[in-house]
């Protein structure tokens, strides 16, 4: 059976809001389908930035790598496997000057791998990380699900995109927001996030 891959990236601990919403979605989504959470907690296991022998080694064919190469693009492997092995998947992320956390940022990088997550074909590239569903949790002091700010918020449109390149079409956002503008609106905020994270685990 597939798994639920959760994958949070906010360096908050406790006090981090999309850690804590994407964590209790997944946990949901486990209870009601009997699948496994698998936790790829990028705070914890800071994953490197990607050099030049990185992209190097995704270059070539794996018995051409040297021994660097090799385990630069054995850790991608391991993270590649790691969606692939899942058919659903959850991810935590704060707005960060308009953006995803950068260690979010690493693993897209190690995850969007050609001949494995996607392929060039006559007709473009092709995403092969297909039949997947993702649920983005995006946490942010300012409002941007509507309204004036809406246009700054980077954070989803680029998730989407990266997501839609690799072949995972299928995406829920919840929104944690406006937490900047004082207790109440933040309080009102995480309780209506809460709601919709169990309206989407309902619905799934
Ligand atoms: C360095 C930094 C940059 C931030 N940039 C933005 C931003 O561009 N827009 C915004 O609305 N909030 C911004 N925030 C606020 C965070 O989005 C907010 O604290 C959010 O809750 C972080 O997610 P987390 O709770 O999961 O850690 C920023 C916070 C930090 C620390």
């Amino acid at each position: 059976m597939s798994n639920i891959l959760l994958v949070t990236s906010s360096p908050r601990g406790a006090e981090s809001q999309s850690n804590r919403i994407a964590t209790e979605l997944a946990t949901r989504l486990a209870d009601q389908s009997g699948k496994a959470v698998v936790t790829r907690d990028l705070v914890s296991n800071p994953l490197p930035h990607i050099d030049g022998v990185f992209a190097a080694a995704i270059r070539k064919p794996a018995d051409q790598r040297n021994a660097e190469e090799a385990k630069a693009a054995a850790v991608s492997d391991v993270l590649v496997d790691e969606l692939l092995a899942a058919d659903t998947l959850v991810i935590g992320t704060g707005l960060i000057n308009f953006n995803i956390y950068s260690s979010l940022k690493a693993w897209i990088d190690h995850i969007a791998r050609a001949g494995r997550t996607f392929t060039y074909t006559e007709n473009g590239p092709v995403g092969l990380a297909t039949g997947k569903k993702a649920y983005l949790v995006l946490a942010s002091g300012g409002v941007y699900s509507d309204g004036p700010a809406a246009a700054m918020n980077h954070a989803v449109p680029y998730l989407k995109t990266v997501l839609g390149f690799i072949g995972i079409t299928d995406v829920e956002v919840i929104y944690v927001e406006g937490l900047a503008f004082g207790p109440e609106a933040a309080e009102k905020s995480i309780a209506a996030a809460v709601t919709r994270a169990s309206e989407l685990a309902q619905a799934a």
